[in-house]
């Protein structure tokens, strides 16, 4: 299976540089160091040893079994990035993105972000190396994730509220777009995903894909066997790019992202992009949008706001039409039924995200046999959605 884009940053006819001119000799320095880090041992090195001690690498594999009891004749698994530092998985794409931003000698960083995960995992590495940070979240999201926003400033973050459009993550993206268009000289753009302009999609994958690796190994040793399917949540890919490229290889093992269906597909209220979206540009690439005919970006919705972005990464756009994975979606009823199960069954509060993969997982390891091993990215911890769920 081909894992790397062309040089012009195309998996398949998904991807490439959709960009206003002002921002083509960035991407082009930035295509220039990923090259050079990425074929530079030490820079693996770093990148590892800051994983181990910063972030707490490896996170465990975790049998969850009074999850699974009733309906299970498999054997569910976690992946626990939620144990990570921050508490979700966002945090090895930030460590990587910061050391090749000190690389480059830049100067500041910013990000996006919606759950407020991305934006926290921005700051936390901003202090950590201390390079300053500005952080464009949409100002309905700043107020559902208030306590992220509170841990974004704790960290000397200045986060910035946009006003613009649905105000959230797909307007805090276009603003991060414009303000790195603003200041591109001494100014990296963390992405927080597997979206953007080539090489944002191959480059976060990489950092993500320790997931993957991690898991696969863990997997082998602990049941002598690879899983018969891995699964992650997609809002625009990265936890699930990151796991899926451990076992891309593996023709046996089944992939499935699972998309936020809102209030169903079938309704306007929905933020699944690869089952409810066609093929458009956004935010420097091409794959699949939620779009009117006449190419205006839909409203989505989602309990979520991690998952709740109108497009997704040009990979799974490509992995989806070659059929090496499957995506399918979860209503916010059937993620809120796992969150409160996984709690009650487990002692584990999963993030909202997460909550749309494990009750996927759940249902597939339902249909699976006695010897399957169904693998769940378990992408991130759930404080930051208790104030939102308390008052429903
Ligand atoms: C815990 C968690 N999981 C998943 C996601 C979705 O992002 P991605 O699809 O890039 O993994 C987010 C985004 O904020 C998140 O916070």
């Amino acid at each position: 299976m081909r894992m790397r884009p062309s040089a012009a940053g195309y998996f398949g006819e998904f991807g490439g540089k959709f960009v206003p001119e002002v921002l083509v000799a960035a991407l082009a320095e930035l295509e220039r160091e990923v090259d050079r880090a990425f074929a530079d041992p030490a820079f693996w090195n770093e990148y590892a040893s800051v994983l181990a001690e910063f972030v707490g690498r490896p996170s465990p594999i975790y049998r969850a079994e009074r999850f699974t009891a009733e309906v299970s004749p498999a054997t569910l698994v976690l992946k626990r990035e939620d144990l990570n530092h921050t508490g979700a998985h966002k945090i090895n794409n930030t460590v990587g993105q910061a050391l090749l931003a000190r690389r480059m000698g830049k100067k500041r960083l910013i990000a996006e972000t919606g759950a407020g995960q991305h934006g926290v995992a921005t700051a936390t590495v901003g202090a950590k190396f201390g390079i300053p940070v500005d952080v464009y979240m949409g100002a309905v999201d700043v107020e559902r994730q208030a306590l992220n926003v509170y841990i974004m400033e704790l960290f000397g973050a200045t986060v910035h509220a946009v006003h613009g459009g649905t105000q959230t993550l797909k307007d805090a993206t276009s603003e991060a777009f414009r303000q790195w268009a603003a200041r591109v000289d001494d100014t990296f753009y963390v992405i927080g995903s597997v979206v953007g302009a080539h090489p944002y999609p191959f480059m976060v994958r990489e950092f993500q894909k320790v997931i993957g690796t991690e898991a696969r190994a863990q997997c082998l040793e602990r049941f002598g066997k690879l899983p018969s399917d891995v699964i992650a949540c997609v809002g625009g890919g990265s936890n699930a790019a990151g796991i899926f490229a451990g076992f891309i290889d593996d023709a046996g093992v089944k992939l499935w992202g699972v998309e936020a269906a809102g209030d169903g597909i079938e309704t306007k209220r929905t933020a699944a992009s690869l089952n409810a979206g066609t093929v458009g540009v956004l935010h420097g690439s091409r794959s699949y949008v939620l779009q009117t005919a006449d190419g205006q970006v839909r409203e989505t919705h989602s309990i979520s706001a991690g998952l709740d972005y109108p497009g997704v990464g040009p990979e799974h756009a490509y992995l989806k039409e070659s059929g090496r994975a499957s995506y399918v979606s979860v209503t916010d009823a059937e993620a809120l039924e796992a969150f409160f199960d996984l709690a009650k069954t487990e002692g584990i509060i999963p993030a909202l995200e997460a909550a749309h993969a494990l009750a996927f997982a759940r249902r597939l390891a339902a249909e699976r046999g006695p010897d399957d091993v169904v693998l769940v990215n378990l992408s991130g911890r759930g404080d930051k959605d208790i104030n939102q769920i308390r008052a429903l």
